[in-house]
């Protein structure tokens, strides 16, 4: 045997032991190389995902097999293992074939190297998993599936409920406040349907008046009214063998509302300007983020129609109603955030506390743009609290206060500088640290080395004191 091939054996001498040992504490363990790529997958694996299963995992992006979430370009462990830091308790969906899937938890590590060389040089990263279906979810990291994360009860119980939707075509009914989530749910759903190779087309009803809205759903023919010079295919025909989502169909006139009844129960149409019914296979999911219930009593909504629709009703929560899916979804997104700017951007402690502590009124679109804004804010590659926008700001100081953590009175939003107000010792550390940037012509960079202060640091003090305001672009 040459001293190579001694070397491979060696090697994979080592991970078996490696594999026995987490094997007898129940996990499965694996390497991955520097492209993310499984380079060593313990045989326990088959056990879990059936026979071969390992075999076949072998040199395939992780990606692959636990979800682009967390392993994709911006996903959260592969960030975090480039960065050279461990994560543990994150749970992932691993999806089979034949449409079940398994709740997996992961612990993910860059590989320490052992001095005598045993261990592959090309392994870089540990991943050890283990099942975690039985485990109560809120005591554990976030849950990666379906292409989005959360930790939340909530959460879990809709994506329960979607999961078992899987193999059907049932009506589903979506609500929830602005910003919830609806249209990514019905992304999701139709994206593991029946139906995933068919197209997904929207309709916003709120988005165009009565009879546009008609014409746009149904199509209409020559001549049908001004302006109709040709004939119009509409989206109950382009959704044909794919899934039609109808946003906002609590906004649907009254006309339009017996129409879609109609296509519901007998999947039967007519193009606007034609009496010859057509027929449509569209599978329907409809949102809305209206009270339907209270629609159908004030008499805007048709009671018949929101039987019809609500088949399978899916309800989002606001995201203050879950607040453990506000960290898990603001690090996906500031991940996202930075890998389309090309920064590694993460949370000061102080700013996460500021995100858990604000409402969201807009819920998760509110989250994406402050954190948008944060990034643009921040010059360093901490988002610091003051980076956040004002509103968000806001709420945590007045949480602050109601815990009785800081009884200095709460000025109006439009002024919040920072997490306190000014008080009198804070004006003479500003005055102080006016004289420090005009003697440093209000350069932040050679201010904040004079005074021994980071970048960052400075800047947070600039807008805490009020003096942010009169910075030029120095
Ligand atoms: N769980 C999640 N993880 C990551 N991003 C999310 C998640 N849920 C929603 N988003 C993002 O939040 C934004 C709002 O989502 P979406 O458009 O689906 O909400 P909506 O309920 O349809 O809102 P509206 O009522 O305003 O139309 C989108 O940019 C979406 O990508
Ligand atoms: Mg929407």
């Amino acid at each position: 045997m040459d001293q190579g091939s001694e070397l491979i054996t060696a090697r994979e001498v080592a991970f078996a032991a490696v594999n026995a040992a987490f094997g007898s504490l129940g996990r499965i363990c694996m390497a991955l190389d520097s492209s993310f790529c499984v380079r060593h997958v313990s045989e326990k694996f088959d056990a879990l995902a059936g026979p071969g299963a390992a075999a076949r995992l072998m040199g395939q992006p992780i990606a692959s097999l636990l979800g682009p979430e967390l392993f994709g370009p911006d996903g959260p462990l592969r960030l975090a293992l480039l960065a050279g830091e461990k994560r543990e308790g994150w749970r992932a969906l691993l999806r089979f074939g034949g449409g079940g899937s398994r709740l997996l938890s992961v612990t993910a590590a860059r590989l320490q190297h052992d001095p005598h060389g045993v261990c592959d040089p090309q392994a870089l990263y540990l991943l050890v998993l283990r099942p975690a279906e039985e485990e109560p979810v809120e005591a554990h990291g976030p849950i990666a599936g379906f292409g989005v994360l959360f930790r939340s009860q909530a959460m879990a119980r809709v994506f329960r409920l979607i999961e078992s939707l899987q193999n059907g075509e049932s009506t589903v009914l979506i609500t929830g406040d602005s910003g919830t989530g609806k249209e990514v749910m019905a992304g999701i759903i139709h994206a593991h349907s029946p139906r995933r190779n068919g197209p997904f087309v929207a309709v916003n009803a709120a988005a165009l008046p009565g009879e546009l809205l008609e014409s746009e759903l149904f199509g209409h023919v020559r001549g049908a009214f001004t302006g109709a010079t040709r004939d119009r295919v509409g989206r109950f025909e382009s959704a044909n063998d794919g899934t039609l989502f109808l946003d906002e169909v609590g906004d649907l006139p009254l006309l339009l509302q017996v129409k879609l009844l109609r296509v519901l129960q007998e999947h039967t149409y007519e193009r606007v300007g034609d009496s010859q019914p057509r027929k449509t296979n569209a599978r329907i999911i409809a949102a809305t983020h209206r009270d339907l219930r209270r629609a159908v009593e004030a008499g805007t909504f048709r009671e018949d129609l929101y039987y019809r629709l609500r088949v399978i009703p899916i309800e989002l929560p606001p995201l203050r109603a879950r607040r453990e899916d506000i960290e898990p979804i603001a690090r996906l997104l500031l991940s996202r955030v930075g890998t389309r700017t090309g920064r590694a951007l993460r949370f000061s402690p102080d700013a996460l506390r500021a995100l858990l502590s604000h409402d969201w009124p807009g819920n998760v679109r509110e989250l994406e743009n402050a954190l948008e804004y944060a990034a643009t804010v921040c010059d360093g590659q901490t988002l610091q609290p003051e980076d956040l926008p004002t509103e968000v700001l806001g709420s945590a100081s007045r949480r602050q206060e109601k815990a009785g953590a800081d009884p200095t009175p709460s000025p109006p939003p439009s002024e919040v500088p920072a997490l306190r107000g000014v008080s009198g010792a804070s004006q003479n550390e500003a005055a102080s640290l006016r004289a420090a940037l005009e003697a440093h012509r209000w350069n932040r960079a050679e201010t904040a080395q004079a005074l021994g202060l980071s970048r960052s640091t400075l800047w947070r003090k600039m807008r805490a004191l009020g003096l942010a305001r009169a910075v030029g672009s120095g």
